[in-house]
């Protein structure tokens, strides 16, 4: 049951386009024409943590902005809230923002008691580095949201499941949604679950402490894979697809240029979802095929159906008001995670008599997952949501598997040559 494997009627196209609204359209306010760096600038004493930096002319303004990004860089690097010893730095490293496999295996040979290995990274939560060693997964226990159960234990209130660490690069400040399933809309919404989840905090943060954190992760030069990100951040023009300089890697962006699906031709096959400033949005072309409206942020591309790691399945029972509840086989249900008022409010889930005209169930939007940006990408692997897929190469593999299957249904298939140019453009954003 997901958007690729369900035939969509006309008339539901052009009602998701009615219901739907593209989440592009709110632009986080940024606006900020400092240009410091993250030079270690000394916080100056004589300004309070709490200043508004708006509120100040040069040179206060300064002293304000340096002393709540020094503060904000201790909380996301140092603190740990009295937890389990891990900050956020521990999942999102400087460079990449996130961590791999090979980070795992060379912090664990250079110490094993580094806080990676504690709670949520080890296989079972208590004890074993396998799974983290493998796959950098991380264990997410997340509540079953209202009208969500599992079959098999009708009592069960939590649901664990393995996810990758997705880059804190451009994300911050440039999105404003977040997880993998969409359930935070704020970052101090989200650092403050990742402080109790992930750090086991004894303290807990204040509102000023979750802000200043948001803050620094919305401004400070680490959190952009490059300038032209940053600048777009503050007001900037939006950053424009790179034109390539080798055929290859012209070729490579074909794929990602706005166009008609028009199989077999595969112009703008990957911009159908991947479109937009961030690339991580439906452009104007997805409706007639996948029957979502433009601006949409998630999708199935069939990595959850797929579960290549082998993680364990549930049973969900997923109900809505049209009919007896529908049982979707997962490891991961992705956005149906998210308390579905949410995901109606974000008017990302139509409301049941809506479904109901277009013959579709609630059920239909499991094991979609957020699409991801594609700036920075080739820093970031592993791939997708479960960390399924180890590089590009593995990261293509993937869409022959779900292009293989309808709406697309093996009318687009990648041959190596197109594998190739695509990595190659891939490799310049
Ligand atoms: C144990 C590793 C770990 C730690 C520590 C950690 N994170 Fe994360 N972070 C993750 C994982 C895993 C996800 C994805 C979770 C999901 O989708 O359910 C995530 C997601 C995020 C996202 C959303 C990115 C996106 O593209 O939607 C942000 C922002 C983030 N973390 C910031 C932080 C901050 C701030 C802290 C410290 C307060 C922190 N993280 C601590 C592992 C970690
Ligand atoms: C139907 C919409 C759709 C289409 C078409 C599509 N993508 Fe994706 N893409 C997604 C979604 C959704 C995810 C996240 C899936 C997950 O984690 O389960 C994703 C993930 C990715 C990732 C992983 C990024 C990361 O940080 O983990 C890459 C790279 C990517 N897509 C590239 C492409 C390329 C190249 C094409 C064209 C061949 C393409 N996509 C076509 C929706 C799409």
């Amino acid at each position: 049951m997901n958007i690729f494997t369900q035939e969509i009627p006309a008339a539901s196209r052009m009602m998701m386009l009615v219901m739907f609204v593209g989440l592009s359209s709110l632009q986080p306010a940024l606006a900020d024409d400092d240009d410091d760096d993250e030079a270690d600038d000394i916080a100056p004493s004589e300004v309070p943590l709490d200043c508004n930096p708006h509120e100040f002319e040069p040179p206060p303004k300064f002293l304000c902005k340096a002393k709540r990004r020094a503060e904000g860089r201790r909380l996301f690097t140092q603190e740990t809230f009295g937890g389990n010893g891990r900050t956020c730095e521990t999942c999102h490293s400087r460079k990449t923002g996130t961590f791999s496999p090979e980070d795992v295996l060379k912090r664990l040979s250079e110490d094993p008691d580094d806080p990676l290995f504690v709670h949520d990274g080890l296989d079972d939560g208590f004890t074993g580095v396998s799974r983290i060693l493998e796959h950098a997964t991380v264990r997410i226990t997340l509540p079953l949201p209202e009208g969500v159960s599992l079959k098999h234990d009708p009592q069960a209130t939590h649901v664990t499941v393995n996810r990758g660490t997705p880059t804190v690069k451009n994300t911050p400040a440039l999105e404003n949604v977040f997880m993998h399933d969409l359930r935070n809309l704020t970052l101090q919404e989200q650092a403050l679950g990742a402080i109790r989840g992930h750090a086991q905090n004894t303290v807990e943060p204040t509102p000023l402490q979750l802000d200043l954190i948001a803050e620094f992760q919305q401004t400070a030069p680490r959190f952009f894979s490059n300038p032209e990100l940053r600048r777009f951040a503050k007001g900037g023009p939006p950053p424009a697809l790179p034109l390539g300089n080798t055929e290859s890697e012209q070729r490579g962006r074909l794929f990602f240029v706005d166009a008609p699906f028009n199989p077999p031709n595969k112009t703008g096959v990957c911009a159908l979802c991947h479109s937009g400033a961030m690339l991580n949005e439906a452009n104007v072309f997805s409706s007639a095929v996948f029957g979502n409206p433009p601006g949409v942020r998630a999708f199935s591309v069939r990595v959850a159906e797929r579960n290549l790691l082998g993680n364990d399945l549930h049973t969900f029972l997923i109900e809505d008001t049209l009919g007896p509840p529908v049982e979707v086989t997962t490891p991961d249900l992705g956005i149906l995670m998210t308390d579905h008022k949410q995901l109606m409010d974000l008017e990302i889930l139509p409301p049941d008599p809506v479904l109901a005209r277009f013959g579709l169930r609630r059920a239909f939007f499991a094991n979609m997952f957020k699409t991801p940006t594609l700036w920075g990408v080739k820093h970031t692997a592993p791939y997708f949501h479960d960390n399924s897929a180890k590089n590009l190469e593995e990261m293509l593999d993937q869409y022959d598997f779900a292009f293989s299957t309808p709406p697309i249904g093996g009318s687009i298939q990648l041959t190596p040559q197109d594998k190739e140019d695509i990595i190659a453009f891939l490799e310049l954003l």
